[in-house]
């Protein structure tokens, strides 16, 4: 994989702000994205800015036509079956919605998640228990902040019908055994549905293999444009879901009192759709598959492990979640001790333009369990480098001289 002509693909890259170059490690919140994506969108504008699956003049059945090449795509870069798996959505937290709110449950159902979920997969099962009496049980991680399989089979019981969990960490890049996590839900009778936002843009997924029921996730964790995702729906359970959102293309038909939904996924994308996003989303995941996932993933674990020796030398710098570098993919949470992490993150961005997230990453409910305030998180993605890294870690050396 070579990074000096991936990083020329970035326009923004090219940048510099304050006389120097843009350091991101943010890319676990929102990648950048290369020219092949901007062509795509900006050929959609240019050349057949109109609506699809309405109108039938040229312009409209060029937009149909695209769109059709982009959800074939999109099924092909997660290696699903079939395009009609494939639901277009904004973003994952539209993908975990539409499923948690489309299903049926009963008082009493349960629905397993872990103690690292993103509030995206979590907040809908506290609406679940309050509107439909659900149970929203949680399966602690080990000691070690890693997947524990003996406490989520000893969690499976005849109560479970959904288990929905994140499948790599956006705290801190762990990524659970996802296989045999859906294996054991499926002896059990459970559906598993995976939160993959972290996971699709850093290393292979492929819905088939994983014979996973419900994936979701977004566009522009994965070098697309903001505001687009998918949620892919195993073709037998489509039944199961009820519309989510109803209105214009989700009918066949309609009465002053009645009317005959579309088969998916169009009876999930009600209304007008983001169709430059989806084409952009498309030239993405083309993009990523030229580039190799392997070489991505590879990638980002031998700069994981060099961040992460670099700040384990330095007096004061803790790793937030799982310690092991080669668990935790292209993320690195950390502290710096007498040093609030907000205030890390503007000393990286305003003296070396290293942009990283600080906070609680949207998994407030993980510090809060383990008493942490918060983390400095750097995510790294293709286009990063080893000096990048170096700077980075002498950085923090001098931020952490400061505290
Ligand atoms: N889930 C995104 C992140 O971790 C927003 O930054």
């Amino acid at each position: 994989m070579d990074v000096d002509s991936i990083r020329e693909d970035f326009v923004v890259l090219q940048k510099e702000v304050n006389g120097k170059p843009i350091i991101y490690m943010d890319s676990a919140c929102m990648s950048l994205k290369p020219l092949k994506v901007l062509e795509a969108i900006n050929n959609y504008y240019m050349n057949f800015p109109s609506c699809a699956g309405r109108s039938n003049h040229t312009l409209s059945n060029q937009v149909e036509e695209e769109r059709k090449k982009a959800r074939e795509a999109i099924q092909k870069f997660i290696g699903a079956d079939r395009s009609n798996e494939i639901i277009f959505t904004r973003n994952t937290t539209e993908g975990l919605n539409l499923v948690m709110s489309s299903l049926d449950f009963d008082e009493g159902d349960v629905i397993l998640t872990t103690d690292r979920e993103h509030n995206s997969n979590l907040i809908p099962c506290h609406m679940l228990a309050k509107s439909a009496g659900i149970t929203h049980q949680v399966v602690k991680s080990g000691d070690d902040f890693t997947f524990d399989m003996d406490r989520f089979q000893q969690a499976l019981s005849d109560k479970v019908k959904l288990v929905s969990f994140v499948y790599t960490s956006n705290l801190d890049g762990h990524t659970l055994p996802v296989k045999e996590i859906i294996k054991a839900a499926h002896d059990n009778g459970s559906m598993v549905m995976l939160d993959a936002a972290q996971a699709v843009p850093h290393h292979d997924v492929n819905v088939k293999k994983l014979d996973v029921d419900f994936l979701a996730f977004s566009g522009h964790k994965m070098l697309g444009p903001t505001g687009t995702g998918a949620l892919y729906v195993k073709e037998e359970l489509q039944g199961l879901l009820r519309p989510f959102m109803v209105g214009g293309e989700t009918v066949e038909w309609s009465t002053y009192d009645d009317h005959k939904f579309l088969n998916p996924p169009e009876r999930f994308e009600a209304g007008l759709q983001n169709y430059a996003g989806e084409i952009g989303f498309a030239a993405a995941a083309r993009y990523i598959s030229s580039v190799g996932k392997d070489n991505i993933s590879w990638h980002e674990q031998k700069l994981t492990e060099r961040l992460h020796e670099g700040l384990s030398s330095i007096k004061g710098v803790e790793i937030v979640g799982v310690q092991n570098p080669s668990l935790r993919g292209g993320i690195t949470s950390f502290n710096v001790s007498g040093m609030g992490f907000h205030e890390v993150a503007m000393l990286l961005n305003e003296n070396d333009n290293i942009m990283v997230r600080s906070g609680q990453h949207c998994v407030h409910s993980w510090f809060k369990a383990h008493e942490i305030e918060g983390s400095v998180r750097a995510s790294l993605y293709l286009y990063n480098t080893e000096e990048e890294v170096d700077k980075m870690v002498s950085a923090i050396g001098e931020i952490a001289k400061l505290s």
